[in-house]
């Protein structure tokens, strides 16, 4: 992983991910301790897209690494604002850092940002495409939680346009994994995504019922429906709040099921689920320190 670019989960083998996640283990078990294997090292975030959890998570990531962070800051503060375009802004950032993080809404931006950087490039959410470094903290928490091996997954939601989902699918295929997507129809799963994971032999199932299908789950991964995504307003009012779950579901259904969502939530998962001890979401974004940290100590 040495001095590479993370741009699609397709690019992960299956040793890959057990390299990263292993030693995201080894980071998470010593969480409070501030390595300074990375000392003076220095992290580019640019995100063109809001952020919580991936922008503050790579944050603490290479701070405990002993490392810091430059942060482009909000897009209209920027020089972007006066019209500089993505490969000029990110070919000064390189001469600024060891490594840069990129979220930005177009798709195939982290690929084309490639062309013109040298330094390690994450790809941090390319619009409705990849988001392969959430994936590799899903991997994490679903491999603490149940095992990646022998695991039946529900992917629901917004799989057309939900980036993590694309990533987790390509990703699961190095596993025996047998992958139900879920889904309005408007909302399947895009054609070329369906086309590598046949391409890949993934046991695959598509659904549109939700119910019938919780008592088979090990892990019900849960999405947004990606509102910003939708050209048209009337589209999305037309499927939101269709798939919501709730504590009666699971307890009714499968109460040892694992819920997970790459966050964040508006209405698919009810509050009262977060007491349940499935319930791993917040979790999930925790994890996203150590397996951030796993990542930048093997590409830096
Ligand atoms: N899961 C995720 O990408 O969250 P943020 O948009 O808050 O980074």
């Amino acid at each position: 992983m040495r001095h590479e670019h993370v741009i699609s989960a397709k690019q992960f083998t299956r040793a890959d991910i057990e390299a990263v996640l292993d030693r995201a283990a080894d980071f998470a078990a010593n969480q409070q301790d501030v390595a300074d294997a990375h000392e003076g090292a220095l992290l580019a975030t640019a995100f063109f897209e809001p952020s919580t959890r991936t922008k503050m998570s790579f944050e603490a990531a290479i701070k405990r690494l002993g490392g810091d962070v430059i942060d482009m800051g909000p897009v209209e503060f920027s020089s972007v604002s006066k019209g500089e375009t993505l490969a000029d802004t990110l070919r000064v950032i390189e001469g600024y850092a060891d490594a840069i993080v990129l979220r930005h809404p177009m798709e195939g931006s982290a690929t084309m940002a490639t062309e013109y950087v040298d330094v390690p490039l994450l790809n941090a959410g390319d619009g409705a495409g990849q988001h392969p470094t959430q994936t590799l903290l899903d991997l994490f928490t679903i491999r603490e939680e149940v095992g990646l091996d022998d695991l039946t997954i529900g992917i629901m939601g917004d799989l057309k346009y939900g980036r993590t989902v694309h990533s987790l699918a390509q990703a699961l295929t190095n596993f025996d994994t047998a992958q139900h997507f879920i889904s309005p129809e408007s909302l399947r799963l895009p054609r070329s995504v369906r086309y590598d994971l046949h391409d890949q032999g993934a046991k695959v199932r598509e659904h549109e019922d939700f119910e019938a299908i919780l008592s088979e789950l090990d892990v019900l991964y849960v999405t947004r429906i990606q509102r910003e995504r939708f050209p048209d307003e009337d589209e999305y009012k037309a499927v939101s709040g269709q798939y919501q779950l709730d504590k009666e579901m699971i307890l009714e259904h499968n109460e040892d099921l694992t819920v997970l969502h790459p966050l964040p939530r508006v209405d698919e998962v009810a509050p009262g689920i977060d007491s349940l001890p499935g319930a791993k979401y917040f979790e999930q974004a925790h994890n996203g320190v150590p397996v951030r940290m796993a990542l930048l100590d093997m590409l830096l």
